[in-house]
Formats: structure tokens, sequence, C-alpha cells
């Protein structure tokens, strides 16, 4: 009940009072859409504080948006190990300076006496909260490293999940306890967000650009004074320290604003593109149009039979698993034991849900890369000590004759009804959607 509420009620109610509060900020409280800059009042902290803070929970922000956004280009990425690698560096060296930011942030509001007066407790709730949701994301990602590669099967699954409403609570209920508090907090953020200045992060100030340069000019002649002798007391200097952070995200944004001006450029000069080019680019779109054709026909084909021949008998080996999609679009391994009965499995690890591999070593295991946990094919128990702690589930199966008869079918834990025979090579293996999935 109380998950129930924690993983779909409460990230519901989140998003309620996300789109319904800043909606009604910006129709009927527009010029309290701001952050309410506290520049004026101090300057240097708020730079050495709000220029990382900034650059690196966008990078953290854009890693985390991507593969819910972009699941087939994301996974298609992080399928090089190199580019994982980078994207796990380049994510925790974001979050560390965020991390550093938001520190500052913090202190600079609880220390600075002028600061005091213009800070609100939600104020220092929110950069609490803040800097406990990016310090729980640092230890995720220490924990249960390779989230790049984990994480899509699992957790975006959630979110998606939950924006095309059909939540799937389990994908975060048997996670770690550190993942569920950093999913739970996020929402406990976002719900926060009409509430306080964090609105102002859909407010992008693009005038100020453009906008001619305020300047703050103190009339009390002995307060200027005092203040250009204070370390950071010149307003100017902090704002050059955001300029210059800023002008380093421009410069990442204009990058990928290059790719944007090619597309642009070519449709304003028209047809340049030689045939080779053209041939190129059509052939791969063709690709991803038959990639998704083929998930869609997958999943209908799923919604319309009971069985799904995996392969024929005698293809299955003992030594190395077959791979095919289950009932519920997730991968799976077939195997035959040493008397030639199929083993079909899931391929889905119980720890953090990345793919299994399909070799079988000389102990009858097959083996999780992602955090090595090994699996044994027949019992589907994990090792001892493996970070995974449930067995991966077997799946039933029927032996289909080329006429289209079943002559032999076993649930999961079950003896095999019917006759098996393994010299019916021609026979094909089928996983079933009739029974549970359970332990062999
Ligand atoms: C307020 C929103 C959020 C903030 C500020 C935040 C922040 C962070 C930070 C700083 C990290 C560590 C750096 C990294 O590896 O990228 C991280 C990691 C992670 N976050 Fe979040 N996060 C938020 C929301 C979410 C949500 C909604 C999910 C999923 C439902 C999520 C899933 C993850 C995962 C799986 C990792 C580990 C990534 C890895 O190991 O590479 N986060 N987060
Ligand atoms: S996902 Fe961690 S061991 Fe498999």
């Amino acid at each position: 009940m109380l998950e129930a509420f924690l993983y779909v009620g409460f990230p519901y109610l989140a998003l309620t009072l996300l789109v319904v509060g800043t909606a009604y900020r910006f129709l009927f409280r527009r010029y309290t859409v701001s952050s309410l800059s506290s520049q004026v009042l101090e300057s240097r902290a708020l730079a050495f504080g709000s220029v990382p803070w900034h650059l690196g929970i966008l990078v953290v922000l854009a890693g985390h948006l991507l593969p819910f956004l972009a699941p087939g280009l994301w996974q298609s990425l992080v399928a090089s190990a190199a580019a994982l690698l980078v994207i796990e560096v380049v994510g925790m060296a974001a979050a560390i300076l965020a991390f550093l930011g938001i520190v500052v942030l913090l202190a600079r509001r609880v220390l600075v006496a002028r600061l005091q007066g213009v800070t609100t407790a939600v104020d220092l709730v929110v950069l609490i909260l803040l800097a406990a949701q990016v310090l729980l994301g640092i230890l995720v990602a220490a924990l249960y490293p390779w989230g790049a590669a984990w994480a899509p099967g699992t957790l975006m699954r959630y979110l998606h999940g939950l924006f095309t409403l059909s939540p799937d609570m389990l994908l975060v209920s048997e996670m770690p306890a550190a993942i569920k508090a950093h999913v739970v907090l996020a929402f406990g953020l976002f719900a926060l967000v009409p509430f306080s200045r964090l609105v102002h992060a859909f407010v992008v100030p693009l005038e100020y650009l453009v906008r001619p340069f305020q300047r703050v000019i103190w009339t009390n002649v002995r307060r200027a004074e005092r203040l250009s002798e204070l370390p950071g007391g010149d307003p100017e200097e902090g704002r050059r320290g955001l300029v210059r952070g800023l002008a380093g995200v421009g410069g990442a944004m204009a990058l990928m604003a290059i790719g944007v001006f090619d597309k642009l450029a070519r449709f304003v000069k028209g047809d340049s593109m030689s045939k080779q080019e053209k041939e190129t680019l059509l052939s791969h779109k063709l690709e991803r149009l038959e990639q998704t054709a083929e998930q869609r026909s997958l999943e209908l084909e799923r919604m319309r039979t009971t069985l799904i021949p995996v392969a024929k008998l005698g293809d299955l080996k003992s030594a190395s698993g077959k791979y095919f999609i289950d009932f519920e679009m997730r991968a799976a391994l077939a195997f035959k034991d040493e008397l030639g009965v199929p083993i079909l499995i899931s391929a889905k690890c119980t720890h953090l849900g990345c793919t299994v591999g399909s070799q079988v070593d000389d102990q009858g295991r097959i083996l999780c890369p992602c955090h090595v946990s090994y699996f044994n094919v027949k019992t589907g128990q994990p090792n001892e000590g493996a970070p995974a702690k449930a067995p991966l589930p077997h799946l039933a199966w029927a032996l289909r004759a080329p006429d289209g008869k079943v002559v032999a079918s076993r649930a999961p834990g079950g003896e095999i009804q019917g006759t098996f025979n393994p010299e019916l090579v021609d026979h094909d293996v089928c996983v079933t959607q009739a029974s549970e999935r359970g332990e062999a």
C-alpha cells in the first residue's frame, strides 16, 4: 500500500502539482517566476556556487533526459564500452561539481548575514533537498555503477510507464533503498517547484543576452567604498564569473546548434545532397523504421498468441544460450540440459536489470557483467555473495510439432507433460504464456 503510494500515487500527485502550480504562477503570478537574484547582496560566493552548480546539474540532467527521451539512441550509445565509460566518468564529474556548487550556495544562505533576511524556510528546504538528491545520485552511481546500462531497462521503463499511464511499480520497489530514495526525492522536488524559486528553471532568460547592461550604483558613498574593499564586494566581478560560466555552456550549446543549422542550411539551399549521401540517409531512416516495425510486430504477436517459437529443439545448446523476447518484452535465454530437455530462463538480472550473458561457464552458470552476478542455469540461483539476491525465473515451454500440435510442455518447477523425446529436433521449442514464471 505504502509502496503503491510512493511509486505511483505520489509521482502523479507531484507531477500534477508541478504542471498546475507552475501554470498558475505563469498565468496569475507572472512576476514571481524568478530566481529572485541575491547577487547584489553577495556576489563572490554566488559565482563560486552558482556556476559549478548550474554547469554540473545541466550535464547530469541531460544524462537523465536523453535515455528517457531517446532510449533507442541511448542503448546504441552505451553498447560501446568506451562510450559507457565516458558517460559514467562525465556524469560523476558533473555530479561532484554540482554538489560542491550547491554546498557553497547553501553555506552562503546560512552564513552571510545580509542574505539571512531574504532567505525563506522554503529556500533552505529546497537547497538541502537538492544537495541530498545530488548526494544520493552520487551514492547510486558509486554503489551501483554502469547505471547508464542498467537504468534504461528498469528505472527508465518505470518513468515511461508513468507517462504512458501504465506504471509498473515493481520496477522500482524491488530496487535497493538508495535508488528508491533517489526516485521518491526527485518527485518531492518536482512537487516543490511551483512553491519555490525552482520555478525559474522553466524560464530561459534569453533577453538577458541582448539587453543593455544594468549597473547597480550605490548612492551611499561610504557603503560603496566598503563594499568594493570586501572580498567579492564588486558585484560586477561576480557577474563576470557568471558570464564566463554561461559562455562555457553557450559553447557546448553552440556545438549542438551546428547540427540544427546544418539541417536548416540544407533546407534553405534545397537539394544539395549527393546521390550517395541521400542513399545513406535513406537507408539509415529505413533501418530505424524497420527496428520500430519489428518491435511493434513483436508486441502484437505477444498479445495475440499463447505460444512463441524460440528455436528448433535441435538448435538449442548447453554451452551457449539463444536470446529471445518473452511475453513481457524482456530478454530471455533458451538452453538445453544434458538430457536434451529445454531450459528457458529470464535474462533480466534480478539485481538491477542488466541483460545476462549467454555463455555458460564450466560450473553451469551465466554471468551478469554489470556488477558480476553468476546465475546457475538449472536452478536460476545467483552465486554466494553476488549483488543479485533473487534467482532468475524460469519460463514455461511447449514443444510443437511441425503440424502445429503440442507434444510436450513444462511449467516452471513442474514435471514434463506429454511425450518428450530429445530426438524431435525439427520440433519448435516455444515459450508459453499459460503458466506463471517461477523457479525450476
Ligand atoms: C530532481 C531530479 C534529479 C536529480 C537532481 C538527480 C541527480 C543525480 C545525480 C547528481 C546523479 C549522479 C551523477 C550521474 O551518474 O549522473 C544521479 C544518478 C542517477 N540518477 Fe538521478 N537525479 C534526479 C532524478 C532521477 C530520476 C527521476 C531517476 C529515475 C527514475 C534517476 C535515476 C538515476 C540513476 C539510475 C543514476 C545512476 C546513474 C549512473 O550510475 O550513471 N534520477 N542523479
Ligand atoms: S545488474 Fe547488477 S549484477 Fe546484474
